[in-house]
């Protein structure tokens, strides 16, 4: 299993589902009572939920990882926390009306078994917010630092063993779950550096000038076609380019805009004898 960090999880979710949410329409969040949100991971995805459901809505976060749990139940907004198994979730059938992931599905071989299992626990809907990092923009006042990134991810893309672009892609693991889709919408999350800048801005310009972020994924990359002389050229580079990026912090003139397109998809579950929907419907609900 991927393992993921606190600090990164918060740095890169930072901001996100504050700017709009209405990605999130459909999964009808005011008239669900009892939602699940699987790879709930430090618990940022929860607490949007939870914002956007009535008080009597429980709203139960599940994560492999023990560490990640204890930061989403802790704190001044605390998450109910569970540890379990996305392919495995310690729920009996139907615990749960609506049963919900962020950027889970990309980190899995088999996204269809997931989102099976997810359709096992919930009684009606079935959502996945996926991000398609193959599509990711950047647009930055160091002129190198885009091109730099667009490298570092094709490599990254082609040695990771997962389908981290999955994005809208994730309606092909709902199908075969056998779960009627009833949309796919997308939103940007948009990430802003300008200043004046907060510690997280610097403490990222900091990882680029010494190449530690680049060196966290070093292994993945040389899994595909990168060889070590093409990393460490790609590294030199990288770690110039985060000179320019922290002289460019000192005379409070960089910028840079971080897009990361993810989508919603949202399903409905069959009902258990396969022929017609829970909610009493026999039509296939078309794409919005
Ligand atoms: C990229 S993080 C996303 C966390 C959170 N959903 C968010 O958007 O901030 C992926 C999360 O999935 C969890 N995870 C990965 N495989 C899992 C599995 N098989 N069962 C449960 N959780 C898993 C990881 O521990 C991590 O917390």
């Amino acid at each position: 299993m991927r393992e993921f960090s606190e600090d990164y999880l918060e740095r890169t979710r930072e901001g996100m589902w504050d700017d709009s949410r209405e990605a999130l329409e459909a999964l009808a969040l005011d008239s669900h009572e009892r939602i699940l949100d699987v790879g709930c991971g430090t618990g940022e995805l929860s607490r949007v939920l939870a914002e956007e459901t009535p008080e009597t809505t429980d709203v139960v976060g599940c994560d492999a990882d023990p560490t990640l749990l204890a930061v989403a139940s802790a704190g001044d907004d605390p998450v109910t926390a569970v540890a379990g198994d996305a392919l495995r979730l310690p729920f009996p059938d139907d615990s749960f009306d609506l049963v919900v992931c962020q950027a889970l599905l990309i980190n899995l071989p088999d996204p269809a078994t997931a989102v099976a299992e997810f359709a096992r626990v919930s009684s009606d809907l079935v959502a996945a917010v996926e991000p398609d990092n193959a599509a990711v923009e950047i647009d930055s006042s160091v002129e190198s630092e885009g091109n730099l990134e667009r490298r570092a991810r094709r490599a990254y893309l082609d040695g990771v063993g997962t389908d981290v672009s999955l994005g809208a892609d994730a309606r092909d693991a709902f199908e075969e779950a056998d779960i009627a889709v009833v949309e796919t919408r997308q939103y940007d999350h948009v990430r802003t550096i300008e200043p004046p800048y907060c510690e997280g801005a610097l403490e990222a310009a900091r990882r680029k000038a010494t190449g530690a972020g680049l060196a966290d994924d070093r292994e993945t990359m040389l899994e595909g076609e990168l060889t070590e002389t093409e990393y460490d050229d790609l590294r030199s580079a990288w770690r110039t380019m985060g000179r320019d990026v922290i002289d460019q912090m000192g005379a409070r003139e960089y910028q840079r805009e971080e897009t990361v397109p993810f989508f919603v998809t949202v399903g409905r579950v069959r009902s258990t004898d396969r022929t017609s929907w829970v909610d009493g419907s026999t039509s296939t609900p078309n794409d919005v």
